[in-house]
């Protein structure tokens, strides 16, 4: 077993640490939907991350082929060993192979340094998010990124 793993897990495996890491209070339907992925990352077989990409209309954007990365979290202790890159490559490898065009998100501007490092680009003002700190809409071209 190597140390760091990925791989999928249901919505309801990741709902404590989800509930611990996030302050994400938004429905999960469209997490629920066909198509959707939900990964657990792992550390010497503990679980220690997760991440989640479905289908969904992105925000002034009707056309088809949208995906929102809708949780990716890496318990504190745990960052910056890679893992949350293995899993948002994931996401967006399952989201291009199913024929995404665009991959967006909302996350908190304290993030955007990952988000722009896997291509993703702010799209509009800042807004105030959950926790009522900073986020952004982030946007990547999916075929772009499948690509690299
Ligand atoms: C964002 C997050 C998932 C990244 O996970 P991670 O496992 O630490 O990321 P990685 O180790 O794969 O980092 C990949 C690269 O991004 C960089 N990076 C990671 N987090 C960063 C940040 N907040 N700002 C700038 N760069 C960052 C790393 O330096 C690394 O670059 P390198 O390959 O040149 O060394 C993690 O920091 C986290 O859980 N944050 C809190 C939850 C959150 O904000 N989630 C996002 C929206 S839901």
């Amino acid at each position: 077993m190597s140390e760091f793993e990925v791989r999928p897990i249901t919505l309801e495996a990741a709902g404590p640490l989800r509930t611990a890491l996030l302050r994400d209070e938004d429905e999960t339907r469209d997490e629920r939907s066909a198509g959707a992925l939900h990964l657990g990352g792992f550390r010497n077989g503990r679980l220690v991350g997760f991440a989640s990409i479905a289908p969904q209309r992105a925000p002034g954007d009707p056309g088809p082929g949208a995906w929102r990365l809708r949780a990716i979290a890496v318990d504190h202790g745990h960052r910056g060993y890679g893992l949350g890159g293995l899993m948002l490559r994931r996401c967006l490898g399952h989201a291009t192979a199913q024929g995404a065009r665009i991959v967006w998100s909302r996350i908190p501007a304290s993030a955007y340094g990952f988000f722009e490092h896997h291509g993703f680009e702010r799209s509009g003002d800042p807004f105030e998010g959950p926790g009522r700190l900073p986020h952004y809409l982030v946007v990547a071209d999916a075929e772009a990124r499948s690509r690299e």
